[in-house]
């Protein structure tokens, strides 16, 4: 199944030279990730070493190697977050998912990152969920948030 989907990717690329960077960013949205088998076939298909094409994934901080999870957690850790207890914030994520920053849940559903700057100083500290933006986060909140994002998803099912 996941071969076929990898193939139908390819084939949009079949006869175009280059593509690459294009090439990895279908696969990861098809898979939420870049799986070994995917960055062989994709070496395999443009005729390139594998190791170049190992590089380039690795090189993109928006590529990823690993299964990641349903939903990313990103607390922000640039200055102005980081003097108003950032690093707390952070702290308290790892602790309540029981994972460190650049893990992923066992469950699968949460990564988590921290990021720089995403420009909303004023109300630091942020955390994201998602595509979701939390100001002025304190440790309680972080608590609140998740359940909140676990409810949600709870709902869902
Ligand atoms: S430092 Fe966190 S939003 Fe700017």
């Amino acid at each position: 199944m996941a071969e076929e989907r990898l193939k139908k990717i390819l084939s949009v690329f079949e006869g175009k030279k280059g593509g690459l960077i294009s090439i990895l960013q279908r696969v990861q949205e098809e898979f939420g990730y870049l799986p070994q088998e995917a960055l062989a076939e994709t070496a395999e298909f443009l005729r390139l070493p594998l190791s170049q094409v190992f590089s380039v994934a690795t090189f993109y901080a928006h590529f990823y190697l690993t299964r990641q999870g349903d939903h990313l957690v990103r607390v922000c850790q640039g200055t102005a977050c980081h003097v108003r207890g950032a690093r707390d914030i952070l702290e308290t994520v790892e602790h309540r998912l029981g994972i460190r920053t650049g893990q992923t849940t066992e469950d699968y559903k949460y990564s988590l990152e921290r990021v720089a700057c995403v420009g909303s100083c004023a109300l630091a500290p942020i955390m994201l969920v998602d595509d979701t933006i939390h100001v002025q986060v304190t440790s309680n909140k972080v608590r609140q948030i998740l359940a909140d994002d676990q409810d949600a998803q709870k709902d869902k099912i």
